[in-house]
């Protein structure tokens, strides 16, 4: 079998390259890639030289590159990771979200259909559902949870959701997306909470949480996300939404005190600053769909991954290091300004 990753040099697409090269030497693995300021070939740097395994700099919204590319390789899966991702980003500048995350979509699917596959997976997030109410602990999304976004970014992607389905009811083009709660683990930008935190602290530098703090995520192990999508291209059903999750559920503060912790920083360095415009209260995943249906159970709790993330940001430092010591210096003045 021939995959198609794209945005397989990010966090999460990066992650499922490493999973499927390593897993199944039998299959091929093509990651496409537009190197945006988030996609990094240092990722990709352990499995590049394998031999079922090749790179690709392109643009998912290029639609003659996507068409000679589809000629040429003939993939049987399709699993769409790229896409623009941080909300606080969507917020200063939603157009590129909505190219990348709802265009892209569309010249990646019609290719699917000039050139046929097996499946086409939309890699989709738990933030087209919206939000829950912090004092409704008995409330989880379910894949029948009505969309209801709120940034720019999880308009975006519910847009390119809503897309999916459009191209399986009119076109019979064979999809899958699953809605993944909060990631964590290994090569995680540091624009995210759990990096950005690990690496502030290490640096002794103040760590900005938003509002109160008493924000919610669903907190799973990026491994765990790469399992439920194999599982899914395997043994899903076309057509159908899985949510992913792991019940996880922590506030931005235990996070933050967490890593200190771990770090043995004090917590003295949290700074509480301005709040995200819209910020989500909070998100909890109901998984029993992809659980009873595909048999899948996470490897990894919130307590057992954590110190393991943790663990990989202090032995490779030169990963996030190379990161810090590029634009991203102007990003976080830029991004954190307005927040004192
Ligand atoms: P990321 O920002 O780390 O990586 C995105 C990758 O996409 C980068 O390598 C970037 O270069 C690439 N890319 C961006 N625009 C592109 C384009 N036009 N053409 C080709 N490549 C392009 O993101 P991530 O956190 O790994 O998220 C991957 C996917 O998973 C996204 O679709 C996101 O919505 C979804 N998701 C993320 C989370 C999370 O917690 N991070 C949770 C659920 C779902
Ligand atoms: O739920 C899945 C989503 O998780 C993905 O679809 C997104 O791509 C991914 O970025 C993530 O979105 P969040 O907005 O939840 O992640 P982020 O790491 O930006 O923020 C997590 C929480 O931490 C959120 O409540 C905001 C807060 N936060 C974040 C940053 C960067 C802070 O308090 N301080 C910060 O500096």
């Amino acid at each position: 079998m021939k995959f198609l990753v794209t945005g397989g040099a990010g966090f999460i697409g990066g992650n499922f390259a490493h999973y499927m090269v390593n897993t199944y030497p039998e299959d091929q693995i093509v990651v496409l890639d537009l190197l945006t300021y988030a996609g990094n070939l240092e990722t990709l740097e352990p499995i590049m030289e394998k031999p079922n395994f090749k790179f690709v700099k392109g643009d998912i919204r290029d639609r003659e590159l996507i068409d000679h590319l589809f000629a040429e390789e003939k993939f049987d899966m399709v699993v769409n990771f790229a896409a623009e991702t941080h909300v606080d980003r969507s917020v200063e500048d939603p157009e590129v979200f909505i190219t990348t995350n709802i265009l892209g979509t569309q010249v990646l699917m019609d290719a699917c259909r000039k050139y046929g596959i097996q499946r086409y997976h939309q890699v989709s997030t738990d933030e087209v559902y919206g939000d829950l109410p912090l004092d409704r602990p008995d409330l989880f999304f379910t894949e029948e949870t009505p969309i209801h976004t709120s940034s720019p970014y999880s308009a975006a992607k519910a847009g390119a959701d809503l897309l999916v389905q459009a191209y399986h009811r009119t076109f019979k083009l064979p999809v899958t997306i699953s809605r993944c709660s909060n990631n964590y683990g290994p090569y995680h930008f540091p624009e995210k909470l759990i990096p950005l935190m690990i690496s502030r602290a290490l640096a002794d530098e103040s760590l900005p949480v938003y509002g109160d703090g008493m924000n919610v995520r669903d907190w799973l192990h990026v491994y765990d996300h790469c399992t439920a999508i194999d599982l899914i291209l395997r043994k899903g059903r076309e057509g159908e939404v899985y949510n992913i999750g792991g019940h996880n559920e922590k506030t931005n503060l235990e996070v933050v005190k967490t890593i200190l912790a771990a770090l043995n920083k004090p917590e003295s360095l949290i700074h509480f600053v301005k709040d995200r415009p819209g910020h989500d209260l909070r998100y909890a995943m109901d998984p029993t769909k992809i659980e009873t249906e595909l048999g899948w159970k996470p490897k990894y709790t919130f307590e057992t991954g954590i110190p393991q993330t943790i663990d990989w940001y202090l032995t490779h430092r030169d990963w996030w290091e190379h990161i810090l010591q590029g634009d991203y210096q102007n990003y976080y003045k830029t991004m954190y300004k307005d927040r004192p």
